[in-house]
């Protein structure tokens, strides 16, 4: 295997698994239509890698354009990161969701049918197991239960895999199921880049360090944790994008389909958080209780044993090293990659 194609790899989690699968070797070509994102992250990759990234802007809505990169390229492997994120937007604009995400990929899987390439890794989130009744969490528990159209799309697109893969096993199919990635590349070049107010915790904390934001809100002291604030499973993005090279090997296997949680195994609350990241980079984060975000859950985090056994896969940094590294990302690029 060696030509692999890359949905969305101008993204946060997309432009790392860029720069680990060019060290491991492979020829990756890009296609993203930057809707969030900025072509000045290739620019970046070459920077670390000293590879060019072959990449077009291409959305996947368009299946004229998204057709031609598989008349260009001879493609062994898809993975598949493009689409829409962000939970609140999606409750306001479910019809752009469910279009971007869901026929997006459809039209890829029928590109990629009509030109006999059956081999897809996916981006699929720990947000389709929905509030798990225990912790850790393992690849059998059940899904759906999902509280926001963005959720909803992950659990059918894993349903549309999982029956296209049914119905013609030269399909090899992983689907990942990523907890909470933040961090970034050690280099500082590459990293998350949120457009307005971020909804996540660690952007959110990054610019209450830097001064954008006077303060955070931490949602909820009254959950049923260790200090009443949600705990989360949160992964390095570089042991998310190694999680990937790994999982190429499995669709070398020709081994159909296959579902992996990648997560560290381990929870860390809110203030847990704000904690490390205090003491990883000497600067205080102000911040204030707040009512509880409308649904979230208290507790989430993985089982790893499956990734572990089957990919020769384990997350290596630990919740101080992620904290350095998204400080390190939002001060060296306090507007991003402007
Ligand atoms: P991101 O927004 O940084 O990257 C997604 C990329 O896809 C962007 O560059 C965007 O421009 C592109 N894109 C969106 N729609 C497209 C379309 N129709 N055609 C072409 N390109 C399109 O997000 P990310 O954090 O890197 O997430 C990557 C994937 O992982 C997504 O599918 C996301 O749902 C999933 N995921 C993310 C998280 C997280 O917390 N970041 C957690 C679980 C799962
Ligand atoms: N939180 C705050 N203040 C903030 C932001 C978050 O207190 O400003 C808290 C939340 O209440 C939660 C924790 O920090 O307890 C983590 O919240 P995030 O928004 O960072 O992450 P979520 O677990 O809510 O969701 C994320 C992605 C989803 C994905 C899920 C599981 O946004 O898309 O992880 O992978 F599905």
């Amino acid at each position: 295997m060696k030509n692999i194609l890359v949905t969305g790899g101008a993204g946060y989690i997309g432009s790392h698994t860029v720069v680990e699968l060019q060290k491991a070797g492979y020829n990756v070509i890009v296609i993203d239509n930057f809707i969030n994102s900025n072509e000045l992250v290739f620019q970046r990759i070459e920077k670390i890698t000293g590879i060019k990234v072959q990449y077009y802007k291409i959305d996947l809505l368009d299946k004229t354009n998204l057709n031609s990169i598989f008349e260009k390229y001879e493609i062994d492997c898809v993975i598949h990161f493009a689409g829409l994120k962000a939970v609140g937007e999606s409750v306001k604009e479910p019809w752009r969701y469910y279009n971007n995400n869901i026929t997006g990929t459809l039209n890829l899987i029928e590109i990629m049918n009509n030109h006999k390439i059956k081999n897809l890794i996916f981006s699929s989130s720990a947000t389709v197991y929905g509030n798990p009744q225990i912790v850790p969490i393992t690849e059998d528990f059940p899904t759906g239960a999902c509280t926001n159209p963005y959720g909803w799309t992950k659990f059918m697109i894993e349903q549309i895999l999982k029956d296209i893969q049914k119905s013609d096993n030269d399909w090899n199919i992983v689907i990942l199921r990523y907890f909470n990635p933040i961090g970034a590349h050690s280099s500082g070049l590459i990293g998350e880049n949120p457009n307005g107010i971020p909804n996540n915790l660690m952007p959110y904390i990054t610019q209450v360090a830097i001064g954008k934001r006077p303060e955070l809100s931490v949602y909820g002291n009254d959950y049923n944790t260790h200090d009443g604030t949600g705990v989360r499973d949160y992964i390095h993005v570089v042991d998310l994008a190694l999680g990937h090279v790994k999982a190429l090997n499995k669709i070398e296997q020709k081994a159909g389909l296959c579902i992996y949680n990648l997560g560290t195994g381990k929870g860390y609350s809110v203030l847990d958080v704000v904690k490390n990241f205090e003491i990883a980079n000497g600067i205080k984060i102000p911040y204030s209780i707040k009512p509880r975000r409308l649904g979230d859950i208290p507790t989430c985090y993985s089982c790893v044993d499956k990734a572990k056994v089957e990919l020769g896969w384990e997350a290596q940094f630990g919740i101080r090293k992620m904290c350095e590294d998204s400080w390190n990302f939002q001060k060296n690029n306090p507007n991003g990659y402007q």
